[in-house]
């Protein structure tokens, strides 16, 4: 087993969950923890992806700290970290599934759910926040029917909400990949989702 590893009560994490991210919907049970399921984009990785991930694994698992690169290569590999990799990651370090888990949710540089071809950001920074953010965010994912942190199926749109983007002139703001909306209002967003569908 690599050395090093953060150990990250699942209480602690939980908790951490749950001020930061909100407690998550539809959860499963896999090797005793439960995750977050992916319900709406199925598993999708290949065998020569697997190959990858496993030649990463036997290369740096002795290492010091290996878990957090290995993650970082794993999600440089899969695009993401679903469960299903984290699984592999797991296997292959003998660490319990529990303790990736909790490393995956609590280091946002980590995405458990796919991006899509438009990545949408709705700033929830304290100036866009004021002036309705929130409101923007359920809008949008009212329309798309995805929560935070989701992908439509089709993996068209993602969505996730993002700290001050350093636009607070024109709060609240949207970001829909590198484009920046501002001055938005609720009733702007269906037409601008429009224009990438
Ligand atoms: S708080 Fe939203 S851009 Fe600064």
């Amino acid at each position: 087993m690599c050395k090093g590893v953060a150990f990250i009560t699942k209480s602690f994490y939980l908790i951490i969950r749950t001020i930061f991210g909100g407690v998550k919907e539809n959860k499963k049970q896999l090797g005793g923890v439960i995750v977050s399921e992916q319900t709406l984009i199925p598993f999708e990785g290949t065998k020569e992806q697997e190959q990858e991930l496993k030649a990463v694994i036997e290369e740096l698992k002795d290492e010091k700290g290996c878990l957090m690169p290995i993650m970082q290569k794993a999600q440089g590999i899969y695009g993401y970290l679903p469960v299903e990799v984290q699984q592999m990651i797991s296997d292959g370090l003998a660490i319990p599934l529990e303790k990736i888990y909790g490393v995956a949710t609590f280091y946002s540089q980590f995405n458990l759910q796919p991006k899509g071809e438009y990545q949408i950001s709705v700033c929830l920074g304290t100036a866009c926040y004021v002036k309705g953010s929130g409101n923007i965010l359920e809008e949008v994912s009212e329309i798309l029917g995805i929560k935070t942190g989701e992908c439509t199926p089709d993996r068209k749109f993602s969505l996730d909400a993002c700290r001050c983007v350093g636009a607070c002139g024109l709060a609240p703001v949207m970001m829909i990949n590198d484009e920046v909306y501002g001055r938005l209002e609720k009733k702007d967003v269906k037409g601008i989702l429009e224009k990438y569908k």
